[in-house]
């Protein structure tokens, strides 16, 4: 029985003890390690307490500071909100609870951070390569600062680091890194990254890293400016011709395509990176510039390129000065001129000759002081590896009557016989010819107005002094022809045949005259001026 009584009050003993141990007064903090709090954040600490029916609380700071925060007493439990965190909830916060048991106290330590957003990059968004690009990282309301270290990096590549250990602000500030570097065109499309770190190792949060990054836009240029002709710098005549003009530059460069005159003046051609000549002429060769405008960097460039146009000869000028008509006596002057490339050889000469004249380009034949032989048509030639081209132009030169001659036929006739007289004349515009004849009384009469003259049975009065006229406006010409008896055949029939002769005479030769007076004086020296009577005589 007793055994029995002893074995039950033991198990109340054990009851009883294990009620004791439920109902032990407790308190803890929650949370209860070291407390990382952000700035600006909100933390809530808890004073829990077990084993108190009603316990009552309260909150300090260890150096008895405001709280910093709002208590909110609950039946078994306290609570101190802080909302935002701010520098001033930096403090051991202790917790007391005083139980009808007794009484407990806790605290836990509050470190703060603040560490909330991304770095800000501020960086001009168009740069221009070689310029001073200054960049500014700003890190907002950091804390504790002294352990912020920022990286400025262009791609991969650190452009400058800086740590803030001597940094004593006591509150969250923002933190400004500025660097100023020179950007290359290379750096066009990389990222400038801002790293920035808060690397304190025994408080618990992140990120303890915060980077940013902005692509690079860096104006560069005009640089590097080419020019590439298509199909080459020596198109052949009659080609299509590409010059295309590449330049480095961004933002793109304005292209204008202009060509140098022979007179240092300039030809403003397109607006475009190409220029496209769908059929090139010798004209087209020469320098053509492309001259590069980048509007954002200000700067400008330009690139040449000399252009050949190859081919055969084109004859650009055939000219005679100071017209293809002339007088005699003027100044006359020939010109021939050809294009090509590689250089003509011109010849420049009248046709009916064979002998050149000239042999390099620009030929021209000087005529001072023209001569009727002068006149005719004139060729020039010119001629490459290409080919060969030629043209004509007539020179007329204008002249008056010259070599005005006389033919008799036959030469020697008898009385009664029949003679023709042909008189010829050069001269341009042909020379009009007349005949007159020099009558006893020393005058001349009109007998033709035609070139060749007939007389038909030649008799005494006839002979005498023919004068042939060759007339055209620039000038006039004459020429005479004498029939006189030459001999006088001693016949005894009462006909006395005469052997008449022609002596061609200028119209006032001397040597005529003087026969004339031969005649004339053998005339009177018979005491009369019967001209048969002086042939009679034996000349
Ligand atoms: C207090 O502690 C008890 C026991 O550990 C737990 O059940 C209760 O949820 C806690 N109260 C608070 C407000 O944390
Ligand atoms: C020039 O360019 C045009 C188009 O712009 C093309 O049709 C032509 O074939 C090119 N000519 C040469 C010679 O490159
Ligand atoms: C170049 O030559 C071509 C053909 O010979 C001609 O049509 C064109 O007018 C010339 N251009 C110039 C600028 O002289
Ligand atoms: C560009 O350069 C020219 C001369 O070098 C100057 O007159 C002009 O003001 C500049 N323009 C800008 C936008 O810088
Ligand atoms: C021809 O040229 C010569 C010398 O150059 C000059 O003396 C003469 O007057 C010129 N004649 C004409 C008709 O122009
Ligand atoms: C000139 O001669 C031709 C024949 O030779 C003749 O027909 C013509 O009538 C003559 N004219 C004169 C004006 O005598």
């Amino acid at each position: 029985m007793f055994k029995a009584m002893g074995r039950a009050s033991h198990a109340v003993l054990l009851i009883l003890c294990v009620l004791r141990t439920v109902k032990a007064f407790e308190m803890e903090i929650i949370p209860a390690e070291r407390i990382v709090a952000q700035i600006g954040g909100t933390l809530i600490l808890t004073c829990n307490t077990t084993g108190c029916a009603s316990p009552s609380f309260s909150w300090r700071t260890q150096m008895d500071s405001p709280l910093g925060g709002k208590v909110s007493n609950h039946r078994t439990y306290s609570t101190l909100t802080m909302n935002p965190v701010g520098i001033a909830n930096s403090h051991s916060y202790l917790c007391t609870v005083i139980c009808e048991r007794g009484k407990k106290e806790k605290s836990v330590k509050v470190e703060l951070y603040s560490f909330p957003s991304d770095p800000i990059i501020e960086i001009s968004p168009s740069l221009v390569a070689g310029e001073p690009a200054p960049v500014i990282c700003r890190i907002p309301d950091v804390y504790p600062s002294h352990h912020l270290e920022v990286l400025l990096k262009k791609d991969e590549h650190v452009l400058h680091e800086k740590d803030f250990s001597d940094d004593d602000s006591t509150n969250t500030e923002t933190k400004i890194v500025k660097y100023t570097f020179h950007p290359v065109a290379e750096d066009a499309g990389k990222e400038i990254t801002c790293v920035a770190r808060l690397p304190i190792a025994d408080m618990d949060f992140e990120p303890k890293e915060r980077t940013s990054s902005q692509k690079l836009d860096v104006n560069f240029g005009p640089q590097n400016t080419v020019i590439t002709a298509s199909p080459g710098n020596s198109p052949m005549e009659g080609d299509s011709l590409n010059l295309t003009c590449v330049t480095q530059s961004n933002p793109p460069a304005q292209i204008v395509w202009s060509k140098y005159l022979a007179e240092e003046s300039i030809q403003h051609l397109i607006k475009n990176n190409v220029l496209f000549i769908p059929r090139v002429h010798f004209n087209d060769s020469g320098r053509y510039i492309c001259e590069v405008i980048n509007l954002v960097t200000n700067k400008t460039e330009e690139a040449t390129v000399d252009i050949i146009i190859q081919g055969a000869p084109v004859i650009t000028k055939l000219t005679i000065e100071p017209s293809t008509t002339v007088q005699e006596g003027e100044n006359v002057s020939i010109q021939c001129s050809a294009e090509s490339n590689p250089p003509p050889k011109i010849i420049l000469r009248r046709k009916s000759d064979n002998a050149d004249i000239g042999t390099s380009s620009a030929r021209s034949i000087l005529l001072p002081s023209v001569m009727f032989q002068n006149g005719g048509d004139y060729e020039c030639v010119a001629e490459n590896k290409y080919g060969t081209s030629k043209s004509e132009i007539t020179l007329n030169v204008k002249y008056g009557p010259k070599n005005t001659m006389i033919t008799v036929f036959p030469a020697a006739l008898k009385e009664g016989e029949t003679v023709t007289m042909k008189c010829t004349s050069s001269g341009n515009p042909a020379p009009v010819i007349s005949w007159k004849k020099k009558k006893a009384t020393g005058e001349s009469e009109k007998i033709s107005k035609n070139a060749t003259i007939t007389i038909q049975n030649l008799k005494n009065q006839d002979l005498g002094l023919y004068e042939c006229e060759a007339y055209n406006q620039f000038g006039k010409e004459e020429k005479a022809v004498e029939l006189f008896v030459q001999a006088r055949l001693e016949e005894p029939d009462q006909m006395i045949p005469l052997i008449i002769a022609f002596s061609s005479v200028a119209a006032v030769a001397v040597p005529a005259v003087a026969i004339l007076i031969y005649v004339s004086r053998q005339a009177k020296i018979n005491g009369s001026y019967s001209l048969v009577k002086a042939l009679r005589l034996k000349v």
